[in-house]
């Protein structure tokens, strides 16, 4: 999936729309984006669906009941949403984060405006208009359209709450062959680390830790897993769905500046072990 630098720096989470439905070449690029955004880096296939808001399914296929994804007042105006499905499977949330930003990142491109929802959403609703099979976790659904002209208070609330606009200072978020050490940023990796820096993630956690190896041109992605908070939603683990937006992130920025390589987990956690910390991938450079 050809992704620009550019979505990353723009994209934050938009919570005001505008209220007004899709045009019709939007929606058809975003259902192209469907299939654009995989493979995923560990072999599962989240699938998608571009749901109207309020109506879900159309009218007059009688299999498909009507409902509301529903946001609790969080989300105003939305015209439509993202719903998603992926099989359970190792490594699935962090294939389906992974899929589901190349959306976040296209959509920035088309100049729509979105928002992950993984907390509060009418799951049942949602899961109807996928037709969820009993082998598939929903883990999240994306608000989507044009962004309002102006921002309701309750956006305006949630985003001081989740401190949106606030991240981590680079020292704490990426380390030199060692978690000891914060990284002296190059010129050359400064796109990449910037790009995760710059991801969403569940309540602005930014939970993505990434160790550059001693040679300088591998780089390992950890989880710093807050595990209360990673376990509110049963098998649903919201930060490992950040760990495929990092990926993501990653994979864009190094693409962007023409660098070969590609994530693959290691057999062993190349790192060590560290309280709360967990091993998920590694960038290896090369073609
Ligand atoms: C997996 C995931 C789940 C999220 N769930 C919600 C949610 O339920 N409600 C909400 O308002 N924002 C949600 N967010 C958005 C985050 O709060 C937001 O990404 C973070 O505060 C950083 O702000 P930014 O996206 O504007 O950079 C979610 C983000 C992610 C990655």
């Amino acid at each position: 999936m050809n992704l620009s630098y550019d979505s990353i720096r723009t994209r934050r989470s938009i919570r005001s729309f505008d209220g007004l439905p899709l045009s019709p070449a939007d929606s058809l690029a975003i259902e192209k984006a469907f299939d654009e955004c995989l493979p995923a880096p560990f072999g599962s296939s989240p699938r998608f669906l571009l749901v109207a808001s309020g109506l879900i399914g159309s009218k007059d296929d009688p299999k498909i009941r009507e409902g509301r994804i529903g946001t609790y007042g969080l989300i105003s105006r939305v015209p439509a949403f993202v719903v998603g499905a992926v099989a359970r499977g190792p490594r699935a949330l962090e294939d389906f984060g992974y899929a589901m930003e190349g959306l976040v990142l296209r959509l920035a491109e088309l100049g729509l405006g979105s928002c992950w929802i993984g907390g509060l959403f009418d799951r049942s609703a949602a899961a109807a208009a996928l037709g969820l099979g009993s082998d598939e976790l929903m883990p999240a659904v994306l608000a989507i359209g044009k962004e309002a002209k102006r921002r309701t208070v309750p956006d305006r609330l949630t985003r001081v709450a989740a401190r949106g606009d606030s991240r981590k200072p680079a020292s704490e978020l990426f380390f030199d062959s060692d978690f000891d050490r914060p990284l002296a940023i190059s010129a050359r990796d400064s796109g990449l680390l910037e790009a995760v820096r710059l991801g969403p993630s569940a309540s602005n956690k930014q939970p993505w830790r990434i160790l550059r190896d001693r040679a300088g041109s591998t780089f390992h992605l950890h989880l710093e897993e807050d595990r209360l908070y990673n376990s509110a939603l049963g098998e649903i683990h919201i930060q490992n769905i950040d760990m495929g937006i990092a990926m993501r992130h990653f994979e864009v920025a190094a693409r962007a500046q023409e660098m070969l390589g590609s994530w693959r987990r290691l057999e062993h956690d190349p790192v060590g072990l560290k309280p709360n910390f967990s091993y998920i991938s590694s960038w290896i450079p090369g073609g």
